[in-house]
């Protein structure tokens, strides 16, 4: 199996457009060793010809054109992008639904909550039915129903598997105080010709039992990477929320909770990569301290442009 990280950036990207924080200024100004992020997609493929999309950030139309893979092939209009898997209905990963009106009606895999959320909410669906179009594939993680099995057309060789995972629906949604079943999904992907088996969940807010039984069975783990601490967003002045508030899993443990990195340190995964990361995340300095410390565990930075073979 093929992976395409199209964008590694949280929300908003990398340096975000309106921030002035050390971060985003030292990056513009050239003083820092970080790269500008994208906002979060990624793209798999079994065979490096046809491809499914997992979010369709805003970002899409420069992803595509920065990725040769992507681009169209036969005919005057064509696109190797097959489907596109929501894993759930933040902005920064279904708006980019938008972007590929031009092109046919799109292979759409969601759960209930997450089409409720699109045709409501934020009706990206019904103004997309004045343009390509979508075809609904209903996820059936609902109710009782925690996982599901499903198989995309095209891609035979690849079994995909969504988990309910605790997180936050998006601010517009009906469901952001109380979680529904759904709002957010990981995806356990597995190549059954190559045995290569991915765990992406790019928004993850805590791990427990369940979540690390599923990471432990992979040989990829693609999570989320968006804060380094709780408290980032109030420490740098840039906002109120925590890192929880968001529905994030922040990569420092404290004595009550275990972090991303104590979680990944407990998972044999051959590679540990870190998505969706926040533009207040100092890991995004190639020469800060906090990065020396994901080196030293093994655990990688996701770029764009990125590429993972399994
Ligand atoms: C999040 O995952 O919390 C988002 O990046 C928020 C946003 O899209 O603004
Ligand atoms: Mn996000
Ligand atoms: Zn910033």
């Amino acid at each position: 199996m093929k992976i395409l990280v199209l964008g590694s950036g949280a929300g908003g990207g990398f340096p975000q457009w309106n921030c002035n924080c050390t971060l985003c200024a030292g990056q513009r100004q050239g003083q820092l060793s970080a790269h500008a992020r994208t906002q979060s997609s990624i793209a798999v493929s079994a065979d490096g010809q046809s491809w499914v999309l997992l979010n369709a950030s805003p970002d899409i139309g420069q992803q595509i054109r920065s990725h040769p893979q992507l681009h169209p092939r036969h005919g005057l209009r064509d696109t190797p992008i097959k489907a596109v898997v929501l894993m759930d209905a933040q902005i920064d990963h279904v708006s980019g639904l938008l972007g590929l009106r031009e092109g046919p009606c799109i292979d759409l895999y969601a759960t209930p909550c997450v089409f409720e959320d699109l045709t409501t909410g934020l009706p990206l669906l019904n103004v997309l039915e004045h343009y390509c179009g979508t075809r609904w594939h209903i996820v059936p993680v609902a109710g009782h129903r925690l996982s599901a099995g499903f198989e995309i057309e095209g891609f035979a060789s690849l079994r995909f598997t969504a988990l309910a995972i605790p997180g936050k629906a998006p601010q517009y949604s009906p469901h952001r105080r109380e979680q529904v079943v759904g709002d957010n999904i990981a995806l356990l992907i597995e190549d059954l010709e190559q045995g290569g088996r991915l765990f992406y969940s790019p928004g993850l807010a805590d791990v427990g039992e369940q979540e690390l039984r599923w990471m432990s069975g992979a040989d990829c783990l693609l999570v989320d990477g968006t804060f380094w601490e709780e408290e980032e967003m109030q420490r740098a002045g840039l906002g109120a929320q925590t890192a929880s508030d968001m529905g994030h899993l922040p990569q420092l443990g404290t004595p009550a909770r275990a972090g991303m990195l104590d979680v990944m340190a407990a998972t044999s995964a051959t590679r540990k990569v870190l998505i969706h990361i926040n533009n207040s995340n100092p890991i995004l300095d190639e020469s800060s301290a906090q990065r020396r410390e994901l080196d030293l565990r093994g655990i990688e930075v996701a770029y764009d442009g990125m590429e993972i073979t399994l």
